[in-house]
């Protein structure tokens, strides 16, 4: 896949991951299932090269969901030391790169050594203005969509939001995802088609790709560039007909 055949013009301006098949992977060396996500890591540092390359805004991985918490202790143990670990080890890079760190997600239910390093990162980076990078960490769309809810009905409670102010813009700048654009493009590797509770509200309208023959740990810089010129080649119409769209894009 050439990077000439990218159309700058017409990029996603948010791309959302999910890391899939990081288990499977290392089963399949005959190793341990963490092996996998170890060797996660290196995927995702190709993707955001591959996004910074690009000049795509935002990028958002599903890290850990709310429900990874039920997995066995020695996996989620390990994942959040390989968290500490990999946000010490890049932060430095990333800054260097003008790369803007984020979270979404309960993340106070993080270990506080993660989340020390994750707020070290996020103020290092925060004025940064390339790509933001957001990990969503003990995340769930429905978790999120609570949040929002929670959060707009005590303002209306103490009457600094009125019912009627209510709308979907409103409600947007109360999920975790704030003043990011919605999902544009929607990645999953690992071969399952599902979307397993992530950006329920903000994928409203995001094209879906899933890549079956790929387990995370192989993803590579051009899987990235393929999912993007895949995204181009799709008609996007949002409700409307076909001809409509290419009328207003006329
Ligand atoms: C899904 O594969 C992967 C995860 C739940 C964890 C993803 C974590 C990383 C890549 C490491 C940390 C990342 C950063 C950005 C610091 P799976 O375990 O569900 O695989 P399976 O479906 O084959 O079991």
């Amino acid at each position: 896949m050439s990077l000439e055949k990218i159309d700058k013009s017409n990029l996603p301006r948010h791309v959302a991951v999910i890391m899939d098949g990081n288990g499977r992977w290392a089963k399949k060396q005959g190793a341990m299932r963490i092996f996998g996500h170890h060797h996660g890591i290196k995927a995702v540092r190709e993707t955001v090269e591959a996004c910074g390359e690009l000049g795509i805004q935002y990028l958002t991985l599903y890290t850990f969901s709310t429900e990874n918490w039920n997995r066995p202790k020695l996996e989620v143990d390990g994942i959040m030391q390989l968290l500490v670990s990999t946000i010490a080890k890049e932060v430095p890079e990333l800054h260097k790169s003008n790369v803007r760190l984020k979270t979404i997600g309960d993340t106070a239910s993080l270990p506080a050594k993660a989340r020390r390093e994750l707020d070290n990162g996020m103020a290092l980076t925060k004025d940064n203005t390339g790509l933001t990078l957001t990990l969503a960490l003990s995340y769930s769309g429905k978790w999120d969509i609570i949040q929002a809810t929670k959060h707009i009905a005590e303002k209306v409670k103490k009457s600094e939001i009125s019912i009627d102010d209510i709308d979907e813009e409103l409600f947007s700048r109360y999920l975790a995802t704030e003043e990011s654009p919605d999902v544009d493009l929607m990645i999953r590797t690992g071969g399952d088609h599902r979307i397993s509770n992530y950006l329920l509200w903000q994928s409203a309208y995001s094209e879906l790709l899933f890549i079956d023959d790929i387990f995370w740990p192989e993803f590579r810089k051009e899987h990235l560039f393929d999912s993007v010129y895949t995204y181009q080649l799709r008609e996007r119409r949002f409700g409307k007909t076909g001809d409509q769209v290419k009328k207003e894009t006329k």
